[in-house]
């Protein structure tokens, strides 16, 4: 206990001072999951439910950026902000890169709207970067869930907002989902369908900026999954998700499969331990939610699983859970480590 203690004060010093000592002045060497994570100015990073994409080197954290202080009630969207980096330990600040529209009230991404989630590829096509985001219209709560779409020509911004569209094939939309970019380039679209909350995959046109053809129900994924996130490794495609349980949270489920379209294999809860600083474990995914697989490109056959631990009340509170993801025979395994590095 001693021992853990001394290592959490050396290596992790926010977890005993007051969480503003966090700043990386010597250049951060470990993640702390769970903990108040500084960029490299000391603010604390402000990127939720985000993705990340590496381009010459450098990866490039895009998130949402929640308004300081506020409550989801009251509305916390304030758009898209990006951080880079060269090892993942240490991140400057690129700002917002797509704000909320605060001059048009009748922007589809106008201050009140609700944009989550966004992901971003690059399509070597048309050499844009295809931002996309659950977006909400202002005032209208979690009715209709659109896909918005923002492009840019640089990874670090700025991102103009384009167009949105209805996913899944309903007119109701579609709530949290993966774009998920295959080795050939194809970008799929795997969502939760509205209202009936049924798993749907369908595939992204070559511009990458709708949606082509018909979406079909991948009947072995329970209804109800959230925040899906995916990755390939030797052929296989490996996708975590959750339970839907609003801001709350619930546990993980994964699944294999050798097609995207057919035959997702339950590979069950892939978390094992318990978050030290909440005492949650595997059945709340110690109080986190999934957001996105990242391959490590220094390490090659390397995964980080990148989860949120939300925080309704005060949504930039929120804080992150980065964990190495193994895949040992078939099966998904995220282990609860105070710090750790790669
Ligand atoms: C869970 C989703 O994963 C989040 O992105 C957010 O939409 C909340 N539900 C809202 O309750």
């Amino acid at each position: 206990m001693l021992l853990r203690l001394f290592f959490l004060l050396v290596l992790c010093p926010s977890t005993l001072i007051g969480q503003q000592m966090n700043s990386p002045l010597d250049g951060r060497k470990y993640f702390c999951p769970g903990q108040i994570w500084t960029d490299l100015n000391g603010n604390p990073i402000n990127a939720h439910g985000g993705g990340i994409i590496y381009v010459d080197g450098t990866y490039y954290w895009y998130g949402e950026h929640k308004l300081l202080g506020k409550s989801e009630r009251e509305g916390a969207d304030g758009g898209v902000h990006c951080y880079s980096s060269t090892d993942l330990y240490n991140w400057q600040d690129e700002g917002i890169i797509l704000s909320v529209d605060y001059q048009n009230p009748q922007s589809d991404i106008a201050l009140g709207c609700i944009l989550e989630r966004p992901k971003v590829i690059y399509n070597k096509r048309t050499k844009l970067y295809v931002m996309y985001f659950k977006l909400y219209l202002p005032g209208r709560g979690y009715d209709t869930g659109y896909v918005g779409v923002a492009t840019g020509t640089n990874p670090s911004g700025p991102f103009q907002y384009s167009h949105k569209f209805l996913g899944a094939g309903s007119s109701k939309g579609s709530g949290d989902f993966c774009m998920f970019q295959d080795e050939d380039g194809n970008v799929y679209h795997l969502t939760v369908r509205k209202p009936d909350k049924a798993f749907c995959i369908g595939r992204l046109q070559d511009d990458c900026l709708y949606p082509e053809g018909t979406y079909k129900v991948l009947s072995d994924i329970p209804l109800h999954t959230e925040a899906p996130a995916m990755v390939r490794k030797d052929g296989i495609y490996y996708m975590i998700g959750s339970g839907s349980s609003g801001w709350a949270p619930n546990a993980a489920r994964s699944f294999s499969t050798q097609n995207l379209w057919k035959g997702y294999k339950d590979l069950g809860n892939p978390c094992i331990g318990v978050n030290t600083y909440n005492q949650l474990g595997a059945e709340k995914t110690f109080g986190a939610q999934i957001s996105f697989i990242l391959p490590v490109k220094q390490r090659p056959g390397f995964y980080i699983a990148m989860f949120d631990i939300w925080n309704p009340e005060r949504a930039s509170d929120g804080l992150y859970v980065w964990l190495p993801l193994r895949i040992e025979n078939g099966k998904l395994i995220v282990e609860w480590k105070d710090q750790w590095s790669f």
